[in-house]
């Protein structure tokens, strides 16, 4: 399905006015890993979250395939991310009170009433976390990173949106991380990562730069 972002704008606050995107627009297509990049404060967290429908915008649509998620009720647009996305957040915001393997089973219950244990274990240990079973704040932060994007890739999502899923790694995990995301995009998935990384979005099949909410310079396909 595709995602399509129809000149976004998104304003914080009423006092003091942020204006976090100011007209973005672009088509994503499956089978691609597109990197957006961007000074800090250029929009690129608020974009993944208006793609995802976390926030609304001010003005401006979103469409996955046919459907304007601003349309929806809130459930309804809760129910379309279940189904069709996987988001890992800048914060992470592992449940403290579940361990890694249940934290990953977590998507994937909320999509098809299953869990999984098994594979859940296996996903954590393709990334490194071999005991499965501590709570979040018995990991070190890196592998707290890496149990998150092991729960967006849990449940197999169509969208992959990804927010600085490296940010606290080394060079070898980061690496590894983008192996996966770009075997993500092989497989037909559309996927979607902010990063400060220059090196990494380098590897991806297109780069979208913002600048002050918008996008800026040329674009691969
Ligand atoms: N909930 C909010 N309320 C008010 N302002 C916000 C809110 N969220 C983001 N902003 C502002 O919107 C602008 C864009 O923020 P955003 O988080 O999208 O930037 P970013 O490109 O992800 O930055 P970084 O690289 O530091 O993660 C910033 O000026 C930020 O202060
Ligand atoms: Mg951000």
């Amino acid at each position: 399905m595709r995602l399509v972002a129809e000149n976004l704008v998104k304003v914080y606050g009423d006092r003091v006015r942020t204006v976090a995107l100011n007209g973005f627009g672009y088509t994503f297509h499956p089978g691609r890993c597109y990197a957006v990049v961007g000074p800090s404060g250029s929009g690129k967290s608020t974009l993944l979250y208006l793609l995802a429908g976390v926030e609304t915008p001010t003005s401006g649509r979103v469409l996955l395939g046919d459907t304007v998620l601003s349309s929806l009720s809130d459930d309804e647009r809760a129910r379309l991310r279940a189904l069709h996305f996987g988001f890992v957040f800048q914060r992470f915001y592992l449940l403290p009170y579940l361990n890694a393997a249940d934290n990953l089973n977590v998507g994937l219950y909320l999509k098809t009433g299953r869990t999984d244990a098994r594979r859940a274990a296996e996903l954590l240990r393709t990334l490194g976390i071999e005991d499965p079973y501590r709570l979040p704040h018995e990991y070190s932060g890196g592998e707290q990173q890496r149990i998150a994007i092991a729960r967006a890739l849990m449940k197999d999502p169509a969208i992959l949106l990804a927010d600085e899923p490296t940010g606290n790694l080394d060079s070898a995990n980061s690496r590894q991380i983008f192996r996966i995301l770009k075997d993500v995009a092989r497989a037909g998935r559309t996927v979607i990562v902010a990063t400060h990384d220059a090196d990494m979005a380098a590897t991806c099949d297109v780069i979208l730069r913002l600048r002050d909410g918008r996008l800026s310079g040329d674009h691969g396909l």
